[in-house]
């Protein structure tokens, strides 16, 4: 059985839904934890709802020796542990059936003739030219290597059928490995053929930035330096590193959430409104945005940007070693776990505005929020009583947990004296929508199947984030201040001192 011969899925009709071509979709790392904690959930949440084309077929790439019916068991089982919703046996059955796994090295030939010899028997059985779409979600090292490989073997030629690459982060760990690994992409593909996955922009309450701020005529007076005083973007984590010691020791935190994720957050923020939403015009949008935050200068780096370590602490009620205890952590390690920035975009609408990001494992709690601070009213007429509890105006946009935005607003405290204090007005996707969402894969998956790169980032966009971050990288790497705060905390007290104009982080 196929998903095919389950017939049209009740829970998609009415659904407005842009076309799917048949498709192959081959995961290169396979076995990994990506693809056993997100991608075949997100495949399989596809699939139960009607949203994947009646010929799909899945290949799974990566080094292990398996059978294709040891692999359909080890994705079975990690969609039954890991699916948001609990599978239906019969959709299980009908996406895993006919699941073709591959082993081999990334780099030998033979891995892709095998790969070629699967592919080509699929198109035999459809009788006709499938999509293929590949998801590199292996160790970066491998991205250019399987890319020249594909392409070596002839399974890039898109003149009969669409041909597509989704690629993991991280894009490069440098402006000049980026650089160099988009030219590596680009001699295999063409870039409407490329997707870089940055799963932030997978997110719902992500893409509601750009509804809230382009489907409500109330925020654009206001979205610029003359009413806007700050901006304060967090990604607080309460988890440690968990077992990826290997990958995040050589890239902390700078390079793990602000270079990618925190600068998409900023870009969507600030981004002129797009003449439509395709993806180069968004993407338009916000390359302007990133090409307008100057580059820091070694000089400034230390004001503008601190990194810090956690030590050991308490987090959820239990005592968790310091980031130096970690298994896997060089005992001398001087990579940050933690990272605030302070940046300007210098253009036309936020000159002057101060962007603050931060972002940290082992915080106080799992918080990802943009709040927009606007600038305290001009005078107050109100009895210094009464002017006690006025607080500027915030905007915050809370993108999980909580999902949802709130506007806080000065209100009188009722009584016979005018004294006020701010309250918050709400709205709670939980309440107000009252269903769950989908995953960020399970959007991105999607798009990148129906060829829309709408939400994933552009060459110039990696490009441009590296830019940006690169010196300070580079200024670490060489030494200077390291920080400590302790698990499980607000984070190092000295992120104060990136604040101007008496601003105060928000608590976590
Ligand atoms: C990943 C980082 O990109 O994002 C992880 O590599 C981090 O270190 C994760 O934990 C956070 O994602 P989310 O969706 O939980 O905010």
């Amino acid at each position: 059985m196929t998903l095919a011969d389950l017939g049209p899925n009740p829970l998609a009709a009415g659904l407005e839904r842009l076309p799917v071509a048949p498709t192959n979709l081959v995961i290169f790392g396979a076995t990994g934890d990506l693809a056993r904690r997100k991608l075949l959930p997100a495949i399989y949440n596809l699939a139960h709802e009607g949203a994947l084309p009646g010929r799909f077929n899945l290949v799974g790439v990566s080094r292990g020796e398996l059978s294709d019916a040891e692999y359909r068991d080890i994705a079975a089982e990690s969609i039954r542990r890991f699916s948001r919703t609990p599978p239906d046996e019969s959709v299980l059955d009908g996406l895993l059936s006919e699941l073709r796994y591959v082993s081999g090295s990334f780099d030998g030939s033979a891995t892709y003739e095998a790969l070629g010899a699967a592919l080509a028997e699929f198109d035999a059985t459809a009788g006709d030219a499938m999509a293929r779409v590949f998801y590199l979600s292996t160790a970066p090292e491998f991205f250019a290597v399987i890319v020249g490989e594909l392409s070596a073997a002839g399974l890039t030629v898109a003149e009969d059928r669409d041909v597509r690459a989704i690629i993991e982060k991280p894009f490069g760990t440098s402006l000049a490995e980026a650089r160099a690994l988009n030219e590596q992409v680009l001699s295999a593909f063409d870039e409407s053929q490329v997707f870089r996955i940055d799963h932030y922009l997978g997110k719902e309450t992500v893409q509601n930035m750009l509804a809230f701020r382009f489907a409500n005529g109330m925020f654009e007076p206001l979205w610029n330096r003359n009413y806007i005083a700050n901006v304060q973007i967090t990604a607080a984590e309460d988890i440690g590193i968990e077992s990826r010691a290997g990958y995040y020791d050589h890239a902390g935190a700078l390079r793990d959430l602000v270079s990618n994720h925190m600068l998409q957050l900023l870009a969507l923020l600030c981004m002129e409104p797009p003449v439509s939403f395709t993806a180069d015009d968004v993407r338009d949008e916000k390359v302007k945005v990133l090409h307008a935050i100057r580059t820091p200068r070694e000089e400034e780096i230390s004001s503008i940007a601190l990194r810090a370590q956690y030590r050991a602490g308490v987090s959820g009620g239990e005592a968790v070693p310091g980031y130096l205890e970690e298994d896997g952590v060089a005992a001398d390690s001087h990579t940050e776990t933690y990272a605030a920035l302070r940046l300007e975009v210098d253009n036309w609408r936020w000159a002057g505005v101060p962007f603050y990001l931060r972002t940290g494992k082992r915080l106080a709690r799992k918080i990802t929020e943009i709040a927009v601070e606007l600038r305290p009213v001009p005078h107050l007429a109100f009895e210094q009583a009464g002017s006690l509890g006025v607080r500027p105006n915030q905007l915050v946009m809370t993108i999980q947990p909580n999902e949802g935005v709130s506007l806080s607003l000065g209100a009188k405290i009722p009584g016979t004296r005018m004294r006020i204090r701010p309250v918050n007005m709400e709205f709670l996707y939980g309440t107000a929508f009252l269903s769950q969402s989908p995953e960020a894969y399970e959007r991105l998956i999607l798009d990148a199947m129906r060829g829309d790169a709408t939400l994933f980032t552009r060459n110039d966009e990696v490009e441009a984030q590296w830019r940006i971050c690169d010196p300070i990288v580079s200024a670490w790497a060489r030494g200077g201040r390291l920080a400590t705060y302790a698990a499980g905390s607000q984070g190092p007290q000295e992120a104060v001192d990136l604040l101007l104009d008496g601003a105060q982080w928000r608590a976590i």
